[in-house]
């Protein structure tokens, strides 16, 4: 069954925690769908996982609506959440409606996700009241990494809590649908999902949050990046592609592979005719 806003808000009400992973492809998705995942973030994280950036910030929309749209092909069930790209939404609410409708329209989304608080509310409220779920993200924003000076945690002294606090009560007003809130203490995150009535999901928030989320570069051991203390690894997938790679290069060069198992046969008569008539002209 297919997950929807309404849906998530159940799961929110009747206690039961939300999953969410990050995919940018069809096969990933189809895996993480088939998992029963319950959402599916198409996160700009992918600037720096699938794309090699070292922040989020150059991700364009292109980027955004060509991942999702292979996100969306394979998820059948899990409710595809695309991010808005750094610049897609703060210059004004027009801009980010049209940019929202692209994701929509063209990526086949089921909801966006944009950062920040108080500072975005118009647009969420905007983009909210066409009819678009709208994802708010605070704490830890990735897009203002160069404001924050560094991935670091956010809402530690009361006075940053407490705007923490105002932002998430601000975004749920304005008509988001759900909040993530990266890298706040855990203690914090428990209040503010105590205070919304939507959910929240948590990064590196603790358990108190409705669900979690999780880069799945992160969760499965394959970005080399420095690893944030939150993302637990549930397998290093890393490692055992680099082994297999390795074992390919080596059985390419000793000739081990192909082998018989893996070639297509062509009638006796018909290679001798041709070894005949061209040998010849073997260089
Ligand atoms: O871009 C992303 O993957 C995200 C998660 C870290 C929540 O925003």
């Amino acid at each position: 069954m297919k997950n929807t806003v309404l849906t998530l808000l159940k799961q929110k009400q009747s206690g039961e925690k939300i999953s969410m992973l990050t995919a940018y492809d069809y096969s990933t998705a189809k895996l993480v769908d088939e998992a029963e995942i319950n959402t599916i973030l198409v996160g700009d994280s992918l600037g720096m996982v699938m794309l090699g950036y070292e922040s989020t910030l150059p991700v364009t929309m292109e980027d955004m609506i060509s991942h999702t749209a292979s996100v969306s092909r394979g998820a059948k069930n899990a409710f595809v959440i695309a991010d808005m790209p750094f610049m897609s939404y703060q210059t004004n609410v027009e801009q980010a409606m049209d940019n929202a409708g692209r994701l929509m329209k063209e990526g086949n989304a089921n909801a966006v996700k944009l950062e920040g608080g108080a500072s975005v509310c118009n647009q969420i409220k905007a983009i909210s009241q066409a009819g678009i779920p709208v994802v708010a993200h605070l704490g830890l924003t990735p897009q203002s990494v160069n404001a924050f000076g560094g991935f670091k945690v956010q809402g530690k002294s009361e006075a940053d809590a407490e705007k923490i606090i105002q932002d998430a009560l601000d975004i749920e007003k304005a008509g988001a649908c759900m909040v993530v809130l990266e890298c706040v203490p855990a203690k914090l995150a428990t209040l503010i999902t105590k205070l919304l009535t939507i959910p929240t999901i948590g990064i590196g928030a603790g358990n108190g949050c409705d669900g979690q989320v999780l880069v799945y570069h992160d969760m499965l051991g394959m970005y080399e990046g420095v690893a944030p203390k939150f993302a637990k690894k549930f397998a290093q997938i890393g490692q055992q592609m680099k082994q297999a790679f390795e074992e390919y290069d080596k059985q390419v060069k000793s000739t081990q592979f192909p082998d018989e198992s893996h070639i297509f046969k062509i009638d006796e008569d018909i290679i001798s005719s041709l070894e005949n008539k061209y040998n010849g002209d073997a260089k």
